[in-house]
């Protein structure tokens, strides 16, 4: 019964449990390979996070930014805190991250790899999935400090813009 009662109690701790890392501790990007992600889809600056035993995951990074991919227009925002639930291969639920095209800034749902050796990523934006080259992920980048009322400033520029375009 005591036996019993300790089992119960240690698969409670186990199911329950989320991990919480520190930069001094095994890397989100170490997370990201070991799914089968390449290691940049999350930029330099992150403070810590957390993951649980289903994948679902919390990065804190030093502070909102922007970083650039593959070509100069290409652009990737990082809200603070990015969350989302991973699997091999995809990361779903994505909240925090959202993707420039052209002068529009969509949220980003969801990227996936559909075979690392097709040699492309997608990033589903809810209205379509856009391609990129899975190299371009290789390495985390480095991220640029943006404050939220700059990037509403280009969201406001870019309803414009495109109106008019
Ligand atoms: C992780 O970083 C965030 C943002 O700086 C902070 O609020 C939080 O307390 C940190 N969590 C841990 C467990 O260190
Ligand atoms: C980010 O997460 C931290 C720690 O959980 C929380 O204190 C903070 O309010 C969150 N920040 C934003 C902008 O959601």
């Amino acid at each position: 019964m005591v036996v019993l009662g300790n089992s119960f109690v240690i698969f409670t701790f186990v199911l329950c449990s989320i991990w919480v890392f520190t930069s001094a501790d095994s890397s989100i990007y170490e997370v990201l390979k070991s799914h089968g992600l390449p290691m940049g889809l999350l930029p330099k600056g992150v403070r810590n996070f957390t993951l649980d035993n289903s994948g679902n995951f919390v990065v804190h990074l030093d502070q909102p930014c922007n970083s650039k991919f593959e070509k100069k227009e290409n652009e990737l925002h990082y809200e603070r805190n990015v969350s989302g639930s991973l699997s091999f291969g995809q990361i779903d639920l994505i909240s925090g991250i959202s993707a420039k095209d052209l002068f529009l800034w969509f949220q980003v749902k969801k990227i996936y790899v559909s075979s690392s050796s097709s040699g492309v990523i997608y990033f589903d934006v809810g209205v379509v999935s856009k391609q990129f080259s899975l190299s371009s992920f290789d390495n985390p980048k480095e991220c640029t400090a943006v404050q939220v009322t700059d990037l509403e400033d280009a969201k406001q520029d870019s309803k414009v813009l495109f109106f008019f375009s």
